[in-house]
Protein backbone atom coordinates (compact mmCIF):
# COMPACT_ATOMS: atom_id res chain seq x y z
CA UNK A 1 0.00 0.00 0.00
CA UNK A 2 3.00 2.19 0.42
CA UNK A 3 6.71 1.86 -0.93
CA UNK A 4 8.90 2.43 1.92
CA UNK A 5 7.79 1.63 5.82
CA UNK A 6 6.36 5.01 6.86
CA UNK A 7 6.08 4.29 10.48
CA UNK A 8 8.84 4.39 13.39
CA UNK A 9 9.51 1.23 14.89
CA UNK A 10 11.70 0.12 18.02
CA UNK A 11 12.63 -2.48 20.40
CA UNK A 12 11.43 -3.13 23.64
CA UNK A 13 9.94 -5.18 26.67
CA UNK A 14 6.71 -5.85 27.78
CA UNK A 15 4.93 -8.09 30.75
CA UNK A 16 1.98 -10.68 29.82
CA UNK A 17 -0.89 -9.79 31.30
CA UNK A 18 -2.91 -13.26 30.38
CA UNK A 19 -2.13 -15.62 27.47
CA UNK A 20 -5.14 -17.83 27.40
CA UNK A 21 -5.90 -20.79 24.90
CA UNK A 22 -8.87 -19.99 23.43
CA UNK A 23 -9.54 -22.47 20.75
CA UNK A 24 -7.15 -25.61 20.15
CA UNK A 25 -3.65 -24.72 19.84
CA UNK A 26 -4.55 -20.88 19.76
CA UNK A 27 -3.18 -18.06 22.28
CA UNK A 28 -4.76 -14.99 23.00
CA UNK A 29 -1.96 -12.71 24.37
CA UNK A 30 -2.48 -9.41 26.20
CA UNK A 31 0.44 -7.07 27.11
CA UNK A 32 0.38 -4.29 29.55
CA UNK A 33 0.85 -1.55 27.88
CA UNK A 34 2.46 0.16 30.81
CA UNK A 35 5.00 -2.32 31.77
CA UNK A 36 6.47 -1.06 27.97
CA UNK A 37 9.86 -0.63 27.90
CA UNK A 38 11.63 1.69 25.03
CA UNK A 39 9.83 3.69 22.79
CA UNK A 40 7.34 1.70 21.03
CA UNK A 41 4.88 3.72 18.76
CA UNK A 42 0.99 2.68 18.84
CA UNK A 43 0.29 -0.10 16.11
CA UNK A 44 -2.30 0.83 13.47
CA UNK A 45 -4.77 -2.19 12.03
CA UNK A 46 -2.74 -4.69 9.50
CA UNK A 47 0.71 -3.80 11.46
CA UNK A 48 2.78 -6.36 13.30
CA UNK A 49 5.49 -7.02 15.50
CA UNK A 50 8.60 -9.33 15.74
CA UNK A 51 7.69 -11.21 19.15
CA UNK A 52 10.00 -13.35 21.18
CA UNK A 53 9.45 -15.00 24.10
CA UNK A 54 11.67 -14.21 27.30
CA UNK A 55 14.32 -15.75 27.95
CA UNK A 56 13.99 -17.84 24.68
CA UNK A 57 16.18 -20.89 22.68
CA UNK A 58 14.99 -19.54 19.10
CA UNK A 59 17.28 -16.78 17.80
CA UNK A 60 15.21 -14.61 16.09
CA UNK A 61 11.60 -12.58 16.90
CA UNK A 62 8.03 -14.47 15.17
CA UNK A 63 5.91 -11.79 12.99
CA UNK A 64 2.71 -11.63 14.82
CA UNK A 65 0.27 -9.11 14.13
CA UNK A 66 -1.41 -6.68 16.22
CA UNK A 67 -5.19 -7.86 16.88
CA UNK A 68 -6.03 -4.90 18.85
CA UNK A 69 -4.23 -1.92 20.54
CA UNK A 70 -5.92 -0.58 23.55
CA UNK A 71 -5.03 2.12 25.40
CA UNK A 72 -3.49 0.19 28.35
CA UNK A 73 -2.96 -3.16 26.29
CA UNK A 74 -1.62 -4.81 23.23
CA UNK A 75 -2.86 -8.04 22.22
CA UNK A 76 -1.77 -11.06 19.63
CA UNK A 77 -3.57 -14.37 18.68
CA UNK A 78 -0.78 -16.72 18.34
CA UNK A 79 -1.27 -20.60 16.46
CA UNK A 80 0.79 -22.63 18.09
CA UNK A 81 3.29 -24.12 15.51
CA UNK A 82 6.91 -24.29 15.85
CA UNK A 83 9.52 -23.43 18.35
CA UNK A 84 8.89 -19.56 18.24
CA UNK A 85 5.02 -19.62 18.87
CA UNK A 86 5.57 -22.30 21.36
CA UNK A 87 7.21 -20.43 23.59
CA UNK A 88 5.11 -17.57 22.85
CA UNK A 89 2.32 -19.51 24.11
CA UNK A 90 3.87 -20.87 26.82
CA UNK A 91 4.08 -17.78 28.53
CA UNK A 92 2.25 -17.21 31.07
CA UNK A 93 0.84 -13.34 33.45
CA UNK A 94 3.85 -11.58 34.46
CA UNK A 95 6.40 -13.15 32.32
CA UNK A 96 8.40 -11.17 29.71
CA UNK A 97 9.17 -10.99 25.79
CA UNK A 98 10.51 -8.88 23.51
CA UNK A 99 9.00 -6.96 20.87
CA UNK A 100 10.47 -4.93 17.56
CA UNK A 101 7.60 -2.87 15.60
CA UNK A 102 5.56 -2.08 14.77
CA UNK A 103 6.48 -3.20 11.52
CA UNK A 104 5.06 -2.35 7.79
CA UNK A 105 1.83 -1.01 6.31
CA UNK A 106 -1.56 -1.38 6.86
CA UNK A 107 -5.21 -1.75 5.95
CA UNK A 108 -6.08 1.83 4.76
CA UNK A 109 -10.24 2.49 5.62
CA UNK A 110 -12.33 3.23 2.20
CA UNK A 111 -12.52 6.66 3.26
CA UNK A 112 -8.65 6.15 3.34
CA UNK A 113 -8.27 4.63 0.16
CA UNK A 114 -10.18 7.44 -1.30
CA UNK A 115 -8.21 10.34 -0.04
CA UNK A 116 -5.38 8.47 -1.19
CA UNK A 117 -6.58 8.13 -5.05
CA UNK A 118 -5.75 4.74 -4.06
CA UNK A 119 -7.90 1.64 -5.63
CA UNK A 120 -11.16 1.25 -6.36
CA UNK A 121 -10.88 5.30 -6.49
CA UNK A 122 -9.18 7.12 -8.83
CA UNK A 123 -7.24 10.20 -7.65
CA UNK A 124 -9.96 13.08 -7.50
CA UNK A 125 -12.58 10.32 -5.43
CA UNK A 126 -13.96 13.01 -2.66
CA UNK A 127 -13.79 10.69 0.60
CA UNK A 128 -16.65 11.94 2.63
CA UNK A 129 -19.30 9.37 2.48
CA UNK A 130 -16.86 6.85 1.42
CA UNK A 131 -17.40 4.17 4.53
CA UNK A 132 -21.16 3.70 3.65
CA UNK A 133 -20.97 4.12 -0.60
CA UNK A 134 -19.52 0.65 -1.05
CA UNK A 135 -20.16 -2.53 -1.04
CA UNK A 136 -17.34 -3.87 1.29
CA UNK A 137 -16.46 -7.56 2.36
CA UNK A 138 -13.56 -8.57 5.09
CA UNK A 139 -12.37 -11.91 4.99
CA UNK A 140 -10.21 -13.94 7.23
CA UNK A 141 -9.31 -17.16 7.00
CA UNK A 142 -7.04 -19.32 10.29
CA UNK A 143 -4.89 -17.32 12.17
CA UNK A 144 -5.39 -14.75 9.39
CA UNK A 145 -8.58 -13.25 11.10
CA UNK A 146 -6.11 -11.37 13.70
CA UNK A 147 -5.16 -8.08 11.53
CA UNK A 148 -8.70 -8.26 9.29
CA UNK A 149 -10.81 -8.40 12.50
CA UNK A 150 -8.57 -5.74 14.28
CA UNK A 151 -8.77 -4.04 11.62
CA UNK A 152 -12.71 -4.67 10.90
CA UNK A 153 -13.17 -3.15 14.79
CA UNK A 154 -11.51 0.42 13.69
CA UNK A 155 -14.26 0.33 10.54
CA UNK A 156 -17.96 2.46 10.92
CA UNK A 157 -20.87 0.13 12.28
CA UNK A 158 -22.53 -1.34 9.25
CA UNK A 159 -20.98 -0.58 6.99
CA UNK A 160 -18.77 -4.23 6.06
CA UNK A 161 -20.18 -7.94 5.86
CA UNK A 162 -17.21 -9.96 7.77
CA UNK A 163 -16.11 -13.37 5.90
CA UNK A 164 -14.41 -15.96 8.93
CA UNK A 165 -13.10 -19.58 7.82
CA UNK A 166 -11.54 -21.95 10.07
CA UNK A 167 -11.18 -25.59 10.26
CA UNK A 168 -12.52 -26.14 13.21
CA UNK A 169 -13.57 -24.30 16.41
CA UNK A 170 -13.96 -20.19 15.37
CA UNK A 171 -11.66 -17.41 17.13
CA UNK A 172 -11.21 -13.94 17.19
CA UNK A 173 -14.82 -13.05 16.35
CA UNK A 174 -14.90 -10.72 19.27
CA UNK A 175 -17.54 -7.60 18.53
CA UNK A 176 -17.56 -8.56 15.24
CA UNK A 177 -21.55 -10.15 15.33
CA UNK A 178 -22.49 -6.35 16.73
CA UNK A 179 -19.92 -4.54 14.18
CA UNK A 180 -20.49 -6.15 10.84
CA UNK A 181 -23.67 -5.86 8.27
CA UNK A 182 -23.47 -9.60 7.67
CA UNK A 183 -21.34 -12.09 9.40
CA UNK A 184 -20.72 -15.48 7.76
CA UNK A 185 -18.90 -17.98 9.56
CA UNK A 186 -17.77 -21.54 8.11
CA UNK A 187 -15.54 -24.46 9.49
CA UNK A 188 -14.37 -27.13 7.43
CA UNK A 189 -15.54 -30.17 10.00
CA UNK A 190 -19.20 -27.96 10.17
CA UNK A 191 -18.51 -27.44 13.78
CA UNK A 192 -19.61 -24.10 13.48
CA UNK A 193 -21.11 -21.82 11.09
CA UNK A 194 -21.66 -23.01 7.24
CA UNK A 195 -19.65 -26.53 6.60
CA UNK A 196 -16.79 -25.82 3.79
CA UNK A 197 -14.20 -23.22 3.19
CA UNK A 198 -14.74 -19.35 2.77
CA UNK A 199 -15.80 -20.12 -1.34
CA UNK A 200 -19.28 -21.57 0.36
CA UNK A 201 -20.33 -18.32 1.48
CA UNK A 202 -18.78 -15.68 0.48
CA UNK A 203 -19.64 -14.39 -3.51
CA UNK A 204 -16.73 -11.80 -5.03
CA UNK A 205 -19.04 -10.55 -7.49
CA UNK A 206 -21.28 -9.01 -4.59
CA UNK A 207 -18.54 -6.74 -3.62
CA UNK A 208 -16.22 -3.57 -4.54
CA UNK A 209 -13.84 -3.54 -2.30
CA UNK A 210 -12.41 -6.52 -0.18
CA UNK A 211 -10.04 -6.93 2.40
CA UNK A 212 -8.36 -10.38 3.59
CA UNK A 213 -5.64 -12.12 5.36
CA UNK A 214 -5.14 -16.03 5.73
CA UNK A 215 -3.81 -19.17 4.24
CA UNK A 216 -1.73 -18.79 0.67
CA UNK A 217 -4.40 -21.40 -0.71
CA UNK A 218 -7.31 -19.09 0.35
CA UNK A 219 -5.48 -16.02 -1.15
CA UNK A 220 -4.66 -17.55 -4.18
CA UNK A 221 -8.27 -18.32 -4.89
CA UNK A 222 -9.34 -15.05 -3.44
CA UNK A 223 -7.20 -13.22 -6.02
CA UNK A 224 -8.58 -14.82 -9.10
CA UNK A 225 -12.10 -14.68 -7.88
CA UNK A 226 -11.86 -10.74 -7.43
CA UNK A 227 -9.84 -10.04 -10.94
CA UNK A 228 -12.92 -8.90 -12.86
CA UNK A 229 -14.57 -8.17 -9.79
CA UNK A 230 -14.15 -6.36 -6.74
CA UNK A 231 -10.73 -4.60 -5.94
CA UNK A 232 -8.89 -6.85 -2.96
CA UNK A 233 -5.90 -6.20 -0.50
CA UNK A 234 -4.51 -9.08 1.08
CA UNK A 235 -1.98 -9.26 3.90
CA UNK A 236 0.72 -11.77 3.17
CA UNK A 237 2.05 -14.01 5.71
CA UNK A 238 5.58 -14.74 3.87
CA UNK A 239 8.66 -16.53 5.82
CA UNK A 240 10.13 -13.67 7.82
CA UNK A 241 14.03 -13.82 9.24
CA UNK A 242 15.22 -10.02 10.15
CA UNK A 243 11.38 -8.29 9.55
CA UNK A 244 13.70 -5.34 9.07
CA UNK A 245 13.92 -5.46 4.92
CA UNK A 246 17.78 -6.32 5.17
CA UNK A 247 17.70 -10.31 4.47
CA UNK A 248 15.89 -10.28 1.35
CA UNK A 249 14.31 -13.57 2.98
CA UNK A 250 10.47 -12.43 2.66
CA UNK A 251 10.65 -11.20 -1.22
CA UNK A 252 7.62 -11.68 -3.24
CA UNK A 253 7.20 -10.97 -6.55
CA UNK A 254 4.66 -8.36 -7.65
CA UNK A 255 3.59 -6.81 -11.24
CA UNK A 256 5.78 -3.90 -9.95
CA UNK A 257 8.72 -5.72 -9.25
CA UNK A 258 10.31 -7.81 -5.88
CA UNK A 259 8.75 -6.27 -2.96
CA UNK A 260 9.76 -6.88 0.54
CA UNK A 261 7.09 -8.49 2.11
CA UNK A 262 8.10 -7.23 5.98
CA UNK A 263 8.46 -3.15 4.94
CA UNK A 264 6.86 -3.11 1.75
CA UNK A 265 3.91 -4.82 3.03
CA UNK A 266 2.50 -6.86 4.53
CA UNK A 267 -0.67 -5.55 2.78
CA UNK A 268 -0.61 -5.53 -1.60
CA UNK A 269 -3.28 -4.87 -4.32
CA UNK A 270 -4.21 -8.35 -4.92
CA UNK A 271 -4.02 -7.83 -8.38
CA UNK A 272 -0.50 -6.75 -8.24
CA UNK A 273 0.68 -9.93 -6.61
CA UNK A 274 2.36 -13.21 -8.54
CA UNK A 275 1.48 -15.98 -6.68
C1 LIG B 1 3.09 -10.29 8.62
C2 LIG B 1 2.82 -11.61 9.35
C3 LIG B 1 1.87 -11.63 10.34
C4 LIG B 1 1.61 -12.82 11.03
N1 LIG B 1 0.68 -12.78 12.01
C5 LIG B 1 0.46 -13.89 12.75
C6 LIG B 1 -0.46 -13.86 13.84
O1 LIG B 1 -1.10 -12.84 14.12
N2 LIG B 1 -0.59 -14.99 14.57
C7 LIG B 1 0.11 -16.13 14.28
O2 LIG B 1 -0.06 -17.14 14.99
N3 LIG B 1 0.95 -16.20 13.25
C8 LIG B 1 1.16 -15.11 12.48
N4 LIG B 1 2.06 -15.16 11.44
C9 LIG B 1 2.73 -16.43 11.15
C10 LIG B 1 3.85 -16.65 12.18
O3 LIG B 1 4.82 -15.64 12.02
C11 LIG B 1 4.50 -18.02 12.00
O4 LIG B 1 3.57 -19.03 12.28
C12 LIG B 1 5.70 -18.16 12.92
O5 LIG B 1 6.74 -17.32 12.48
C13 LIG B 1 6.17 -19.58 12.98
O6 LIG B 1 7.30 -19.62 13.82
P1 LIG B 1 7.63 -20.93 14.67
O7 LIG B 1 8.97 -20.79 15.26
O8 LIG B 1 6.53 -21.25 15.61
O9 LIG B 1 7.57 -22.07 13.54
P2 LIG B 1 8.72 -22.64 12.64
O10 LIG B 1 8.04 -23.30 11.47
O11 LIG B 1 9.65 -23.47 13.46
O12 LIG B 1 9.48 -21.36 12.12
C14 LIG B 1 10.74 -21.45 11.53
C15 LIG B 1 11.06 -20.15 10.81
O13 LIG B 1 10.15 -19.93 9.73
C16 LIG B 1 9.44 -18.73 9.89
N5 LIG B 1 8.02 -19.01 9.55
C17 LIG B 1 7.43 -20.21 9.57
N6 LIG B 1 6.14 -20.09 9.16
C18 LIG B 1 5.93 -18.80 8.89
C19 LIG B 1 4.81 -18.05 8.45
N7 LIG B 1 3.61 -18.60 8.18
N8 LIG B 1 4.96 -16.73 8.30
C20 LIG B 1 6.12 -16.14 8.56
N9 LIG B 1 7.23 -16.78 8.97
C21 LIG B 1 7.14 -18.10 9.14
C22 LIG B 1 9.59 -18.36 11.35
O14 LIG B 1 9.50 -16.96 11.58
C23 LIG B 1 10.96 -18.90 11.68
O15 LIG B 1 11.95 -17.99 11.29
C24 LIG B 1 2.32 -14.01 10.71
C25 LIG B 1 3.28 -13.98 9.70
C26 LIG B 1 3.53 -12.79 9.02
C27 LIG B 1 4.57 -12.75 7.94
S1 LIG C 1 12.32 -10.50 6.61
FE1 LIG C 1 14.30 -9.75 6.04
S2 LIG C 1 13.81 -8.42 4.38
FE2 LIG C 1 11.85 -9.05 5.08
Amino acid sequence: MCAHDPYPRSYGTVRVRENAEIAPSVYRLVTAKESLTGPIADPVPGQFFMLRARPSGVLLGRPISVYTSQSDSLTFLILKKGAGTAELCALRAGDSLDLVGPIGNRFLSPAELAREGLPPFGPDTPAEGTDHALRVALVGGGIGIAPVAGFALTLPEKSFDFFASFRSTPYGLDGLAERARQLHVTTEDGSAGVKGMASAVFQPSAYDLVYACGPTAMLVWLRSACLNGPTAWISLEQRMACGAGACLGCTIRTTAGNRRCCVDGPVFLASEVLF
